[in-house]
C-alpha cells in the first residue's frame, strides 16, 4: 500500500549535500531529527561549532513519522514510576518533561517559527472499567506536581468511563519546527549533511567519526539516530523496537483540540491538526507490535481505520504512516555518555514520546558537554540498569532474540521457489542452506539479498504495508532491495544471486 506522512507531505523536502571530505568541529551530531537539531542549536548558542549528519534527509527519519504529542504523560504511568524509582525521581521526570515542552515553546518564540505550536490539554481516558487505575494515576500525577484532574468522562463523541485531564500540554507541526531550526543552524555557520552514512565512531581526543565518503574529527560526538548505530551490545539489550501506525483523516465534526490516549492494550493516541487547505485532520495512532514480527502489516492500518470510523465522524483518509518506537527496559530514556566512552553520547529509548523526550535528550546532552550541572543527569544516565524496573522486561524483550538469530536460520523458507513470489511481494527462501530475502518488484524483476541482518545476524522478515525487510532482534530495517533505513545496523543487506525458474522469468 502507499503510505505517506502528513508531516512529510505538507512541508518541502530538504536538499543538503552529502559529506565528501574532512571536517573538524566541536560537536559532531549523528542524526538530524528532533534530538540532533535541537542539540545543534543549543550548543551553537553556547558558541560551539557543530555539524549534523543524517543517513537520509533531516527531520524525515522517525521525527517525520510521529504524531507530535508534546506531553508529560508517560507510557508506563507515574504510579508505576513512583513504585520503581520513588517519588522524588518521578517528580524529576515530570519536571524534565515540562522543561522540554517549555524549551520547544521558547525556541519557537525566539526564532518566530510558524509551526502552529499551541498549548492544549491532554486526556487519558478509559472506555472500559479501568476507573480504579485512572484514579490511581491521577493521584500519582498530583504527587509529582502535574496539574491534572479526574473527570467522569473525556470530551469525545463516544462514551468513556472516566478520564484524567492534564493541563498545559502542547502540539505543533514537527517538520515546520525542525526545518526552521535547521535553517537557523546553517545561518550561524553550522553544517548539515544529508545522505551520509556513519560507518564507525572512535572515542578519543579528538573523536573520529567515519562516514561512507569522508570523516569528521570532533571534541564530542552525539549519537542521535533514534538507536545507537554502532554495535554497542549492552545498550541494544536494554531497548526494543516496535512499529506503530498512524492515519490522518478529514474530520467532519470538530473535536475539542487536545491530546488523547485511551487505556487499551495496545492503546490509541489521538490529536487533531488544522491544515490551511484541507481543514481539520484527525490523527489516530496505535496497533503497535514488535518490529519484524508481523508480515501482514496492512491489517494494522485497516484495524486503525475501522477504529477511527467507529469512534469519529471522518471522511477520506489521505495519510497513513508508520514509525518506530524504541522502548527502554525501565520506561525512561537512556541519555548520557555511552558505556566506556569519554566523549561519545547517546540519547535513545523515548518510549513513544519522541518529540518531548528527544528535546529533553538534546537539553541534557548540551548540559553534559558544556559541563553544566544537571539535576537530571543521574536519573537518565545511559549506563544505568535499574534491577527492580528492568529485569522482567529484560527477559520478556530478549527471550526471542536467540530464536530469531538461530531458529529462523533453520526454519523453512516462506516459499520453495522464486516463481511463487508475486509482484510487490517479499518472501524468505532457502538457497543452499542460506536464508535469502527475495522481493519481486511491480515490473516482475527479482531482487535477492542475504536475509542475515548485518547488525548481529538476526533473520529479517517482510513487512507488507511498507515493503521493507525488518529485523525482529533489535529493529534494523531495510528497503525491499536491501538498503538500510533504520539502525542499529549501519550497512545494507548483502546482495546475492538466485537462479530463477524459467516460468518466473
Ligand atoms: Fe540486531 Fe538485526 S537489528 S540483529
Amino acid at each position: 500500500m502507499q503510505t505517506k506522512s502528513l508531516w512529510t507531505e505538507s512541508v518541502p523536502q530538504t536538499e543538503f549535500s552529502a559529506l565528501t571530505n574532512y571536517f573538524d568541529v566541536d560537536v559532531a551530531i549523528v542524526g538530524g531529527g528532533i534530538t540532533g537539531l535541537t542539540a545543534a542549536i543549543l550548543l551553537q548558542r553556547a558558541g560551539k561549532h557543530v555539524a549534523v549528519i543524517d543517513n537520509a534527509q533531516i527531520a524525515k527519519g522517525e521525527s517525520g513519522y510521529t504524531t507530535a504529542h508534546l506531553t508529560q504523560v508517560l507510557d508506563n504511568r507515574y504510579h508505576q514510576l513512583i513504585s520503581d524509582f520513588g517519588e522524588d525521581q518521578a517528580r524529576l521526570v515530570a519536571a524534565s518533561k515540562r522543561a522540554a515542552i517549555d524549551c520547544i515553546e521558547a525556541l519557537t518564540a525566539d526564532y518566530r517559527i510558524a509551526c502552529g505550536f499551541e498549548h492544549v490539554p491532554g486526556f487519558l481516558y478509559s472506555e472500559n472499567d479501568t476507573a480504579g487505575d485512572l484514579a490511581q494515576e491521577a493521584e500519582a500525577m498530583g504527587k509529582v506536581k502535574i496539574s491534572a484532574e479526574l473527570l467522569p468522562a473525556a470530551p469525545l463523541p463516544f462514551k468513556t468511563k472516566q478520564a484524567i485531564r492534564i493541563d498545559n500540554q502542547g502540539q505543533f507541526h514537527p517538520r515546520q519546527y525542525m526545518l526552521a531550526l535547521a535553517a537557523e543552524i546553517v545561518r550561524k555557520d553550522g553544517h548539515i549533511f544529508e545522505h551520509t552514512r556513519v560507518t564507525h565512531v572512535e572515542d578519543g581526543t579528538p573523536c573520529r567519526v567515519e562516514f561512507d565518503r569522508g570523516h569528521i574529527t570532533a571534541r564530542h560526538v552525539i549519537i542521535a539516530a533514534n538507536v545507537p548505530v554502532t554495535n554497542w551490545l549492552f545498550l541494544n539489550t536494554k531497548i526494543s523496537a516496535y512499529r506503530t501506525y498512524a492515519l490522518g483523516a478529514k474530520l467532519r465534526t470538530p473535536l475539542q483540540p487536545g491530546l488523547y490516549w485511551d487505556t487499551a492494550d495496545p492503546y490509541h493516541y489521538i490529536r487533531t491538526y488544522r491544515d490551511p487547505s484541507e481543514g481539520d485532520i484527525l490523527i489516530v495512532g496505535g496497533e503497535d507490535h514488535k518490529t519484524g514480527t508481523k508480515e501482514d502489516t496492512v491489517t494494522c492500518f485497516e484495524k486503525l481505520e475501522l477504529y477511527a470510523r467507529a469512534h469519529f465522524d471522518i471522511g477520506a483518509v489521505p495519510y497513513y504512516w508508520s514509525g518506530q518506537i524504541i522502548k527502554p527496559l525501565d520506561g525512561l530514556p537512556y541519555i548520557g555518555l555511552n558505556s566506556l566512552s569519554k566523549h561519545v553520547y547517546v540519547s535513545t529509548g523515548y518510549n513513544g514520546n519522541g518529540m518531548t523526550f528527544g528535546t529533553l535528550g538534546a537539553m541534557l546532552l548540551t548540559d553534559l558537554i558544556l559541563e553544566r550541572p544537571s539535576e537530571w543527569a543521574a536519573l537518565y544516565t545511559a549506563t544505568r540498569l535499574h534491577p527492580l524496573a528492568s529485569i522482567g522486561n529484560f527477559i520478556a524483550e530478549n527471550k526471542d532474540v536467540p530464536l530469531h538469530m538461530i531458529g529462523d536460520r533453520l526454519a523453512h523458507g516462506d516459499v520453495q521457489t522464486t516463481d511463487e513470489i508475486q509482484p510487490n511481494e517479499g518472501k524468505l527462501i532457502s538457497v543452499e542452506g542460506h536464508k535469502v530475502a527475495a522481493y519481486r518488484d511491480a515490473e516482475g524483476s527479482l531482487h535477492a539479498c542475504s536475509a542475515v541482518c548485518p547488525h548481529m545476524g538476526g533473520i529479517v522478515h517482510w513487512n507488507s504495508a511498507e515493503s521493507s525487510w525488518d529485523c525482529p532482534c533489535h529493529g534494523s530495517r531495510f528497503t525491499a532491495q536491501g538498503k538500510m533505513t533504520n539502525g542499529p545496523a549501519v550497512s545494507d543487506l548483502k546482495p546475492v544471486s538466485v537462479p530463477e525458474p524459467a516460468a518466473a522469468r
